[in-house]
């Protein structure tokens, strides 16, 4: 009979109900066996309606359960840290939504407790398992475009996360662009030496009056000298804008958005096609999905994850480092933060 890895989910909000679901019907080598979150009855309306036998409060129900072997940390960030720390130390597997921590002293802790503690950790950069993303990586890898020149990254949110968010996001760097960030090393397949940050508000004055900005540009300069450009809106009217290119010697590779059907009306008028997949929920079920697939595969098969914590680290130094160039208006290097 195939292994099946047991498996429970830490936290029922909006990503930890979307990783559940997935567990609980689509992803073969799993078995969800728990549903723990703070708010019990949100663990308990999740683990209702997909199933799942158990539902706590207490992560450490989970955590104390030798019957379990891995756990998908879905709680708000600022709880990451300590219970990727709780989880290794009671020898689980760990899949951890992004990011680990916003304090590099943080995620370098709960990374040493992984590396003493022999478990695996896999952090959730779902857009890697993107299947436009990952064409771009694959034919940049295999040379197919020659060295690379230049990336250019498009990423706008279609409307603004509520304001009590923002306060304490971390900023548009560290919340929104952190993905982008991971993106970039991804598909270079190198790393950001220096990097330049220019932004503002342009969409709501309300952010600006929070303390972050709505609207930003980074310039990136690879160690193999490659140059690219990051854009961030918080908000684009015509939906989830997530695009990218990479420009090369031999050639150029690019991905469009994904709509809900391909199909294009032409008149007289003129020609139209539906607009972008709404958000990150819809956009990227496909690469939520992959994600969760390789972690447990890594489990089965005990191989490395494909996401590990020096890439879980790097974007992290890489928006510190975007938010200190905005402030002192100059370039910086990398180096400089880490
Ligand atoms: N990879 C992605 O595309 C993506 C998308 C959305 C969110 N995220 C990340 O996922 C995390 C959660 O985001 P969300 O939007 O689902 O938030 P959310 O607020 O909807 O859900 C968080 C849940 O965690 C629970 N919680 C908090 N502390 C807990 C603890 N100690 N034990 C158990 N449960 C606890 C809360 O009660 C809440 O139900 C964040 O770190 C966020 O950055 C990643």
């Amino acid at each position: 009979m195939r292994t099946k890895i047991n498996i429970a989910v830490i936290g029922a909000g909006r990503i930890g109900r979307l990783h559940a679901e997935h567990l609980a019907y689509r992803i073969g080598g799993a078995r969800l066996v728990a549903i723990t979150d703070l708010r019990k009855e949100a663990a308990e309306e999740c683990a209702a309606n997909l199933g799942v036998p158990q539902a706590f409060q207490d992560h450490r129900r989970v955590l104390d359960d030798p019957e379990v072997q891995a756990v998908v940390i879905c709680s708000s960030t600022d709880t990451h840290a300590s219970l990727i720390a709780d989880a290794a130390a009671a020898g689980k597997h760990i899949f951890c939504e992004k990011p680990i921590a916003l304090d590099l002293a943080q995620i370098d802790s709960a990374l040493d407790t992984v590396a003493a503690a022999g478990v695996k950790l896999q952090v959730g950069f779902n857009r890697r398992f993107d299947p436009n993303f990952r064409r771009i990586w694959a034919l940049v890898r295999e040379g197919t475009i020659g060295e690379t020149h230049l990336l250019r990254i498009a990423s706008r949110d279609p409307a603004p996360p509520p304001i009590d968010y923002i306060k304490v996001s971390g900023g548009i760097f560290l919340d929104m662009m952190i993905h982008d960030f991971d993106m970039a090393r991804y598909l270079i397949d190198d790393e950001v030496r220096e990097l330049y940050a220019v932004g503002g508000v342009r969409v709501d004055p309300k952010i600006g009056k929070a303390g972050d900005i709505d609207t930003a540009v980074v310039t990136l300069k690879f160690a193999n000298g490659c140059f690219g450009t990051i854009d961030n809106s918080r908000q684009a009217v015509y939906g989830y804008d997530q695009r990218a290119e990479v420009f090369g010697a031999k050639g150029m590779v690019s991905t469009e958005n994904n709509t809900p059907n391909r199909s294009r009306l032409s008149t007289s008028e003129g020609v139209r096609e539906d607009l972008p997949l709404y958000f990150f929920m819809e956009r990227y079920t496909e690469s939520y999905l992959n994600e969760m697939n390789a972690f447990i595969e890594c489990i089965i098969e005990e191989k490395d994850p494909p996401v590990t914590g020096q890439d879980a680290r790097v974007p992290v130094v890489m928006g510190k480092a975007a938010g200190l160039s905005y402030e002192q208006n100059r370039p910086v290097t990398l180096s400089e933060i880490s």
